[in-house]
């Protein structure tokens, strides 16, 4: 059996300069990949079409076939029943098909094996299926599971997990979020990439570990912890939007979400005439959205710069939209300035209830990482790389748990003004800083959707983001993927 799939599940994009660049770097320490095929994997989401080019990709990606000192590496893959394993080249790969259950992983990692492993590929689809299943997972198997993984493997090295997503498409428990704050008991939360699965919209996890202590505390997020509502409509579990370019006045803003996705939630959860709101417009993308399909569209932003090009945006799309409803009503469009935390200090909003909510916030204070290539090309541009310098922008609040109780306090204030059962969608992404990985969108939903908060959790549409350019972050030394999936989160309001 030979690698080379002409067509890998890992769409390529790569730049031909950055090649060149890397072909004259140091040389490659962690796999025998060409920089192309490298490139490809570092995509944060992939259509899945067979669990052979995924366990043969991830083999490949994650081991070199002989050490410089001589040593073929070793593998260990547990699950995945069907696939065929081969030498990869001269790679030692040991393989545990095993049935379904959380006693054959363990006895699948308790095989005495004299020497440490490169790598260790765990399939859980099957034994992690349900809420019920994770919370016995997490009882009773979890430390030791992950603890044994982590004595299986050189330091360093990655292993990686398989997960569904939920019980059902994007709705249900998150499950794979639990597995993965659990794991961080013993293993170091490298990355995620998401399993596109076309033919009935499933996805699942591919959670990819190092054997290393994690920066952040471990947590056993069992199934009661997050309260699960389900909805009478279809919940999308992606969407790859192909946005046009953005204007000249949008570019002024660091981040902005496509009109067109927004437009799509919008259609779902609400009826024309409806109002949608967002706490945070920015450049007025949701009031936009809004307005484009027949909704009154609403939003308050800190910045008197973003506020301005919003209310032009939404005065252009009034016009644009004829400014009638089916039945005869004017479509309005407002814009408020004035701070998300606290909207009771902004008069035209007491009286306030809306239909719908979506929005996106700051993620963290990631704008001021000046070490992002997209913030050396703004600041060569002449461009501004956070959104303010105000010190109630969320954007500037250094600390993250500090961050989180904030976003905690803005949502929650949304639900204010939210109608009973109004859904609420927030956009976010998991973000890495100093080699950590920060679980925004799971730390958020844990804290929106508690038992003893506003909100039920949906589910989650990923919104993957197949129009930006990959780069070649420390290739040659350390996965460190693209993060192009970001999370769109609902909530229904209790
Ligand atoms: C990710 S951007 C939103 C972009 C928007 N969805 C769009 O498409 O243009 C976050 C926005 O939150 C605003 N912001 C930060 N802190 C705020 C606060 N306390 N109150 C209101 N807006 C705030 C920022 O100025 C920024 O425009």
């Amino acid at each position: 059996m030979t690698l080379e799939h002409k067509d890998s599940l890992f769409a390529p994009d790569s730049a031909p300069e950055a090649e060149e660049k890397v072909r004259r770097g140091p040389p490659n320490r962690m796999n025998d990949l060409p920089y192309r095929e490298w490139m490809k994997f570092q995509k944060s989401f992939f259509r899945h079409d067979s669990d052979q080019r995924l366990v043969d990709e991830c083999v490949t990606f994650f081991t070199k076939a002989v050490w410089p000192d001589g040593k073929r590496s070793r593998t260990l893959l547990i699950g995945f029943p069907g696939i065929e394993t081969n030498d990869y080249n001269g790679r030692l790969v040991e393989h545990t098909p095993g049935g379904s259950s959380f006693a054959d992983v363990q006895s699948g990692l308790e095989t005495e094996s004299p020497e440490l492993r490169d790598f260790v590929f765990v399939d859980l689809r099957e034994s992690l299926n349900d809420e019920a299943a994770l919370d016995q997972f997490l009882a009773d198997r979890a430390d030791v599971v992950f603890g044994l993984i982590r004595k299986a493997l050189i330091d360093d090295r990655y292993c990686g997990f398989v997960v569904p997503a939920s019980r059902q498409d994007g709705r249900g428990f998150p499950l794979a979020w639990s597995v993965a704050q659990a794991a961080r008991s013993h293993l170091r939360l490298r990355d995620e990439k998401i399993g596109l699965i076309e033919e009935d919209g499933r996805i699942y996890y591919c959670l990819f570990f190092q054997a290393s202590d994690d920066g952040r505390p471990s947590k056993s997020i069992s199934s009661s912890q997050i309260s699960v509502a389900t909805v009478d409509r279809e919940v999308p579990s992606w969407v790859i939007p192909r946005p046009p370019p953005r204007r000249p006045n949008e570019i002024l803003h660091p981040a902005k979400y496509p009109e067109t996705m927004v437009e799509e939630f919008i259609r779902l959860f609400t009826q024309p005439g409806d109002s949608v709101f967002d706490p945070m417009l920015g450049t007025g993308s949701t009031a936009v959205a809004a307005i484009r399909a027949n909704r009154n569209g609403y939003g308050v932003e800190l910045s008197q710069e973003f506020a301005q090009i919003a209310r032009s945006r939404v005065e252009s799309s009034i016009a644009e939209s004829g400014n009638l409803f089916s039945d005869d009503a004017a479509v309005n469009g407002q814009v408020f300035l004035g701070d998300a935390t606290k909207l009771d200090a902004i008069p035209e909003m007491l009286d306030l209830k809306f239909d719908y909510a979506i929005t996106s916030p700051p993620y963290w204070s990631m704008l001021s990482n000046p070490g992002s290539e997209n913030q050396r090309k703004r600041r060569d541009s002449g461009l501004r790389l956070t959104y303010s310098d105000a010190e109630s922008d969320v954007g500037n609040i250094g600390e993250y748990d500090q961050f989180i109780d904030v976003l905690e306090n803005v949502y929650a204030g949304v639900a204010a003004h939210l109608k009973s059962g109004g859904v609420l969608t927030v956009v976010v992404k998991n973000v890495k800083r100093e080699h950590i990985l920060y679980a925004l969108a799971w730390d958020l939903t844990e804290r929106l959707a508690s038992p003893t908060a506003q909100y039920d959790y949906i589910g989650n549409t990923f919104w993957c983001q197949d129009d930006v350019g990959l780069k070649p972050f420390a290739i040659g030394i350390h996965w460190v993927s693209n993060i192009l999936h970001q999370y769109c989160l609902h909530f229904r309001r209790k």
